[in-house]
């Protein structure tokens, strides 16, 4: 792979000159003169369909920003991806979560035929587990079966999984209810615990490493509270399951070998819902569901690596993204879910898009001078409209948006699902049409208000108008168009990765606050010597202790 500035590439500048003409130009100039807007920045897959067309582009945009992709060399870096070379440079790994939803059970991945069948194999592992769950086969200590499952994971071990339990609720097996448990802080633990039966629990300790504290700390205090609750020593085996790429740890913590769900340090955390991370999803919703969240995943994959460039949903995506930030100003992106169980996606895709992204060295170590991953923020609709929406139409920040929704709901009832893509289709359209002083004017003169209050006010009620959003339609959202959305957010986020010249795939960001903590909780003892802090973490420490004697 060679080493590339993309700032310096002649694609790069040419989009910069082109960015400023676009300035001038709005969207709603664009829909007035091009009645095909939507018919060519439109793409469809299996029923997916995203619209682009709302989007402050022209074709010399994207033919410009597509030659940014082949300047920087999209095309190889995405063979790179699915064939297994290390991608991640500072861990000299691959990323192959694109294998994990390869349905063939065998043949070579990147030349190495041991890939698949070790996926598959646990996959089949894991089948045979979420079945005996399910049909009440696996017994816990007094012969009932299992009716809690707790999930105990942080960050990629735990967002995925229960985002997608969630977004799957409707297909959930009736018996089997799901918790996720993350934070360190007890009331996590404790509230989750709060009428729960050890008898009938079943424990998931997911962890790629094995070492993080919260999850450790919980899994420890879940092992107490089940051993205080009645359970015994050898019952351990029938109510804790772990999922790991580190044996060592697992038998250690004293989890039976044979109930540990492997798999392989080309993982990244957060992309592994598709690995044995995701058994949680499996047991609530069955193996087959699982299996067709895999197959959306994969043909999102297939699209991803064969459809031409312009033709390519991800591609799409990530150079949209591209656009907005690096020469239209935008710091910002928003996803906006109109599917209640949709509703942790936006926490979801904010780890998997700024622990991928949120770099500022690139690929050869170097400092970069331009923006790279963006801030990534929502909420289901229609709540963010009450909420934050207003900075989106008025404020002074340019925030592009993914609206998302399902046409048909899993939970009809009377007109709520037709209010709810009501509000969608029209904030879209709000943001982009906005509402000019002489169209507030008139309003306000037709409902009988005066030149004066016309003149005061009129200003605070004009919507500029021209901000971009990308609408994604699908008929229901079923296991398989989950995947396929899932994947297509992890492809868009790589190619912008790509385009950046930087590492999707590490995250040493979050590595220096875990090493301090572990200094501050010694400090935090009331007897603990003085060490060497900042004066404003030092009084905190005190203060800390003060108030925990009072
Ligand atoms: O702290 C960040 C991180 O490493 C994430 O990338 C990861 O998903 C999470 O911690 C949990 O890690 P593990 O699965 O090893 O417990």
């Amino acid at each position: 792979m060679m080493s590339i500035t993309p700032a310096a590439s002649p694609a790069w500048q040419a989009l910069q000159t082109h960015a400023k003409t676009m300035h001038q130009i709005t969207l709603q100039d664009l829909f007035a003169h091009d009645e095909q807007r939507f018919d060519r920045f439109s793409l469809s897959l299996n029923g997916l369909l995203l619209d682009y067309s709302k989007n402050r582009i022209t074709d010399e945009t994207l033919q410009l920003l597509l030659n940014l992709a082949e300047a920087t060399q999209l095309p190889q870096m995405r063979e790179a991806l699915f064939t297994g070379e290390a991608v991640n440079l500072t861990e000299g790994r691959a990323a192959l979560h694109t294998a994990l939803r390869d349905p063939r059970r065998d043949g070579a991945v990147g030349g190495d035929m041991t890939i698949l069948p070790q996926i598959h194999a646990v996959l089949d592992q894991m089948q045979d587990c979420v079945q005996r769950i399910r049909e009440g086969d696996w017994k816990g200590f007094t012969d009932e079966p299992i009716t809690d499952v707790v999930n105990i994971g942080i960050g990629g071990s735990d967002l995925g999984p229960l985002m997608v339990c969630e977004a799957l609720r409707p297909y959930a097996h009736p018996r089997l209810r799901m918790h996720f448990v993350s934070n360190i802080d007890a009331a996590h633990l404790l509230q989750a615990l709060a009428g729960l039966k050890p008898q009938t629990t079943l424990f998931i300790i997911a962890s790629k490493t094995f070492t993080t504290q919260e999850t450790l700390t919980n899994a420890h205090s879940a092992r107490r509270w089940f051993l205080e609750q009645g359970g015994q020593e050898e019952d351990i085996a029938k109510h804790f399951v772990a999922i790991s790429t580190n044996p060592r740890a697992v038998s250690e913590f004293g989890i039976d070998p044979a109930n540990r769900f492997g798999f392989w340090d080309w993982v990244g955390g957060r992309y592994s819902l598709w690995s044995a991370i995701g058994l949680s999803i499996a047991i609530s919703v069955g193996m087959d569901r699982f299996r067709e969240l895999l197959a959306g995943a994969h043909a999102m994959d297939q699209h991803f690596r064969k459809a031409p460039l312009a033709r390519n949903m991800p591609v799409i995506l990530g150079l949209l993204g591209v656009w907005y930030h690096n020469f239209l100003g935008a710091t910002a992106h928003a996803v906006l879910p109109y599917d209640q169980p949709l509703h942790r996606l936006p926490a979801y895709l904010q780890q998997l898009d700024m622990e991928s992204n949120g770099k500022s060295v690139d690929r050869q170590g170097r400092a970069v001078h331009y923006s790279t991953g963006p801030i990534i923020f929502g909420e289901p609709g229609t709540n963010g409209q009450h909420a934050f929406y207003q900075l989106i139409h008025q404020g002074s920040h340019l925030i592009p948006c993914d609206f998302l929704a399902p046409c048909q709901s899993h939970y009809p009832l009377g007109e709520h699902h037709e209010m709810l893509l009501a509000n969608m289709l029209a904030q879209a359209e709000a943001l982009m049409q906005g509402k000019t002083q002489e169209q507030v004017a008139h309003e306000m003169q037709e409902a009988g208000h005066s030149p004066a209050e016309i003149a005061a006010l009129a200003p605070h009620r004009v919507f500029a108008g021209n901000r971009p959003s990308n609408t994604l339609l699908f008929p229901k959202l079923d296991p398989k168009t989950l995947g396929m959305l899932l994947a297509l957010y992890e492809h868009k986020v790589f190619v912008q990765g790509v385009i950046w010249n930087i590492n999707s795939f590490d995250q040493w960001g979050v590595e220096l606050g875990k090493q301090l903590a572990r200094q501050v909780l010694k400090d935090l003892r009331q007897d603990a010597p003085p060490s060497p802090h900042d004066a404003s973490t030092q009084a905190l420490i005190q203060t800390v202790r003060r108030y925990r004697q009072s």
